[in-house]
């Protein structure tokens, strides 16, 4: 264990943090939107399988090999097989990958600050229905508004990375993870009593086993990975500051059952509410600045006002401890190899905001949009290089190493806090799971994903 490396001071402050780390974007324009397009309830279903059998033991593995050498990943990997220095690699391209999500996290984070901006001050409330699309596609290409939202955005993550690990991350996540949670009941509230909601819920649950097609399968499981923060070395980063005496399964448990009770109840804040005022369900960005914002309209000024406040706000606070965490990552790694915090995570958010910036400009319509590569702007390659390739790529590989090139009993003393917890599922979870079950799954996603 690294000397004089602070941590989580509690389990409930390290499950906030990491709960933090896996409630983002994805859980509110994602992970509704899959659902209902893949087979309502059927899809849910296949997603708890997919979360809890594969994600959590994704997260399960990070979070040993994090609290098992107190290092970030490219350490963590070297310590654990020294005379196979290139596993490192695997944390390095999990460290390229936080980096990359992180600057097209500082873009749409900065479009949600906006909106909210636009919420409460009324201007939304102004805008005719059929304008929307128009109206957000003028602000996303234009080359100052979002690229401000996106440096002030930035500065607040930074401003809490520079806090520390317990003063900044933790006493945020303890503060801001409650207040989500009021958000989001608040919305499902609004939404369950208009007329007409039960269409959106039959939509969201109720089980269509013929909309659950291949495609679905492969995406559901993306989902379920990217929603856990797995894959890209950030719960090894957030697992090295686990308390010791903490139980990994039980923190793993918690983080994965917190993500998916809010990804659900976003489902039930967003559609009712869409197919009360006749909308159509949509996901990521056309649902959240173009459809969203006709429904707050529909509930009037002060609906407007109050509830597309409140929801930007839930997004921009999603969004923020999710970013805390990758920028994290990428600090506690040079800290790693002796170098100030401060001052990496300064100079991490100045590179960060810049190539965030140039993402900006690449946006549908804006200065850069011409500039593409094999016909793909800038900001779309770092969509799908971390939206669909990146992510289970180094999922796949940690999952290896986890599980045939770990040592088993090393893993079993850091599971059971060397002995003291029982731990009668280590064999299924080990041999059946670990072993076959996860790469198995992560390698038909990725060929598939390649062929199809
Ligand atoms: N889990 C976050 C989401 O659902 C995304 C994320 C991925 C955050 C990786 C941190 C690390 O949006």
């Amino acid at each position: 264990m690294a000397e004089n490396r602070s941590g989580f001071s509690s389990s409930f402050g390290a499950i906030m943090a990491a709960a933090g780390s896996a409630i983002g974007l994805g859980n509110i324009w994602r992970f509704p939107y899959i659902c209902g397009k893949y087979g309502g309830g059927a899809a849910i279903i296949v997603y708890l399988l997919f979360v809890f059998l594969i994600g959590m033991v994704l997260l399960m593995s990070e979070l040993v090999i994090g609290r098992r050498t107190g290092h970030t990943p490219m350490r963590a990997y070297e310590e654990l097989r020294p005379k196979h220095r290139n596993w490192r690699y695997v944390g390095l391209l999990g460290l390229i990958t936080s980096f990359l999500i992180l600057c097209i996290y500082f873009v749409i984070s900065g479009w949600t600050l906006n909106y909210f901006w636009e919420s409460v001050s009324g201007t939304l409330a102004s805008i005719a229905d059929g304008d929307f699309a128009t109206h957000f596609a003028a602000f996303a290409s234009s080359p100052v508004a979002p690229v401000v939202c996106l440096v002030i955005f930035a500065a607040l993550t930074l401003v809490i990375i520079l806090g520390g690990v317990q003063n900044g991350i933790e006493k945020v996540s303890k503060i801001l993870m409650p207040i989500l949670l009021v958000l989001v009941v608040l919305l499902c509230v609004r939404s369950l009593t208009l007329p007409g909601a039960s269409k959106g819920l039959a939509y969201l649950f109720s089980p269509d086993f013929s909309q659950l097609t291949t495609e679905g399968v492969l995406a559901i499981l993306g989902q379920a990975l990217f929603s856990l923060s797995v894959g890209m070395g950030v719960m090894i980063v957030y697992g090295s500051y686990i308390p010791k005496g903490d139980g990994l399964f039980k923190s793993a448990m918690w983080i994965t059952v917190c993500d998916t009770a809010i990804a659900i109840l976003a489902g039930v804040a967003i559609f009712p509410a869409v197919f009360a005022f006749d909308q159509s369900p949509d996901g990521g960005p056309g649902l959240v600045f173009n459809v969203l914002p006709v429904v707050f309209n529909s509930m009037g000024n002060v609906g407007s006002i109050v509830f597309g406040g409140a929801f930007f706000l839930l997004l921009a606070v999603a969004a923020l401890t999710s970013a805390i965490s990758l920028l994290e990552a990428l600090t506690a790694w040079g800290a790693d190899y002796g170098k100030s915090r401060k001052r990496s995570a300064i100079i991490l958010s100045v590179v960060l905001v810049l190539v965030a910036v140039v993402a900006s400009f690449s946006f549908d319509g804006g200065i850069l949009n011409d500039n593409k590569l094999a016909g793909i702007s800038f900001f779309d390659w770092l969509d799908k290089l971390t939206g669909s390739y990146l992510p289970p790529i180094c999922a796949l590989l940690t999952i290896i190493f986890f599980g045939w090139f770990m040592k088993k009993d090393d893993i079993h003393d850091e599971l059971s806090n060397h002995g003291v917890l029982k731990i009668s599922w280590f064999k299924v979870f080990y041999h059946i799971l670990v072993r076959f079950v996860a790469p198995a799954a992560l390698i038909v996603s990725l060929v598939a994903g390649i062929f199809t």
